[in-house]
């Protein structure tokens, strides 16, 4: 192709996009009505345990719900339903990053507690998460972080279903030469975040909300974010919406002198992404912080992690921290009505912190998934009686 040619091309490629992105827009203004899942008569919740540790600790994580949830089985109010073919084997055998047959029985349920998946570098497979939240239509992804000896009670809503995410495998390039990839923000899709940060808030009576960009640098895209956000704002008087830029934020969590001030935070995607793995680092550790992703009508619920690979490859998997896959079930929890079962779950994985008698360093020196899990279970059953 000659340079006239790869430009034409790109141009129709960019046509599509803007079209697309447009219907996408219009989409999101007529979403689906909220579920009250405390007058639902049956719950059926799915569970994939996905690649690399998924199955180990999801394995761990059934356990542990089996047993918060016994009666609830038992009845019928809930049903485990396990979900098939979300692999990596299949998703690339099937050339395609969540195969239809998959997505048909993962939106058969109400909720989702989904392991982690591989995306391979490179390719052209999509990440399974990124598919699943477009296409369950799951805008909000909700990470909790806690550093309780310093009072820190953090909230973090990254929009999950825009920015680089939406169009981060939809990029151009002329080879041998330049790449370029496309990033998009829209009115509805950071109106629906910024409402849901600022409920959050109200709900649980915070006062400040940092809105986090780098609306400096990409003014169209972050800046309409920023803007839409002050907008939202100001229909919460009582809560003070602060601007920063990712940079200051990332430097801002590592000291200690002013990082118990934040509350709520309000991201784009791939802000979000990158500072969530840092607070959830200075909780603990990556797998120690779990994560929802919150659409209108549909919730997934996962470990904020990857797959990890390397650990199977070293023959370390059996001993994966549990603990972020738990968080994630906690939240499903209390997400689907159930918050006495979820506190339960949290205070016993507190116990566990605290007593320290059986500990996960995710490698051969510390305790396995599944020996990490049975003293979870002792707990909880001390708790239960
Ligand atoms: C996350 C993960 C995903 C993301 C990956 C696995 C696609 O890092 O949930 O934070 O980038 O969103
Ligand atoms: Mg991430």
């Amino acid at each position: 192709m000659d340079r006239t040619e790869y430009i034409e091309n790109a141009a129709k490629h960019f046509k599509e996009l803007l079209s697309q992105q447009l219907d996408r827009q219009e989409r999101m203004e007529k979403a689906s009505p909220a579920k009250d899942f405390s007058k639902m008569d049956k719950i059926v919740v799915g569970v994939a345990g996905g690649d690399g540790i998924g199955p180990i600790i999801m394995a761990q994580a059934r356990r542990v719900l089996e047993k918060l949830l016994a009666e609830e089985l038992a009845s019928g109010r809930i049903e485990l339903r396990d979900i098939h073919g979300l692999t990596i084997e299949n998703r690339l055998a099937q050339g395609c990053a969540v195969p239809p047959e998959v997505l048909e029985q993962i939106k058969a349920c109400d909720v989702f507690l989904k392991g982690p998946t591989t995306t391979p570098k490179g390719g052209t497979l999509e990440s399974a998460n990124v598919t699943l939240r477009r296409e369950l239509d799951l805008f909000a992804n909700v990470r909790p972080v806690q550093i309780p000896e310093e009072g820190i009670d953090w909230m973090f809503f990254r929009e999950n279903t825009e920015g680089e995410y939406a169009l981060g495998s939809r990029g151009i390039e002329v080879p041998g030469k330049l790449s370029v990839d496309f990033k998009v923000t829209t009115d509805a899709g950071t109106r629906r975040i910024a409402r849901a940060a600022f409920d959050y808030a109200r709900a649980n009576g915070k006062t400040k909300v940092a809105i986090v960009t780098k609306a400096n640098i990409m003014k169209k895209t972050d800046g309409m974010f920023s803007r839409i956000c002050q907008e939202v704002a100001a229909e919460y008087p009582e809560i003070s919406a602060d601007e920063w830029y990712i940079d200051i934020m990332t430097a801002n969590l590592v000291n200690k002198e002013v990082r118990n001030k934040f509350q709520v935070f309000l991201l784009p995607n791939l802000y979000g992404d990158i500072i969530t793995d840092e607070a959830a680092q200075l909780q603990g550790g990556v797998g120690t912080a779990g994560s929802a992703n919150m659409g209108a009508g549909y919730a997934m619920f996962e470990a904020i992690h990857g797959s990890a690979p390397r650990k199977i490859e070293k023959g370390e998997g059996d001993y994966a921290n549990p603990s972020s896959i738990l968080k994630a079930a906690e939240l499903l929890l209390r997400h689907i009505a159930m918050a006495d079962k979820a506190d339960k779950l949290s205070a016993a994985m507190e116990d566990c912190a605290r007593e320290g008698r059986v500990v996960i360093t995710g490698h051969k020196d510390g305790a396995t998934c599944r020996e990490f899990t049975d003293y979870l279970l002792e707990k909880l059953w001390f708790r239960q009686i």
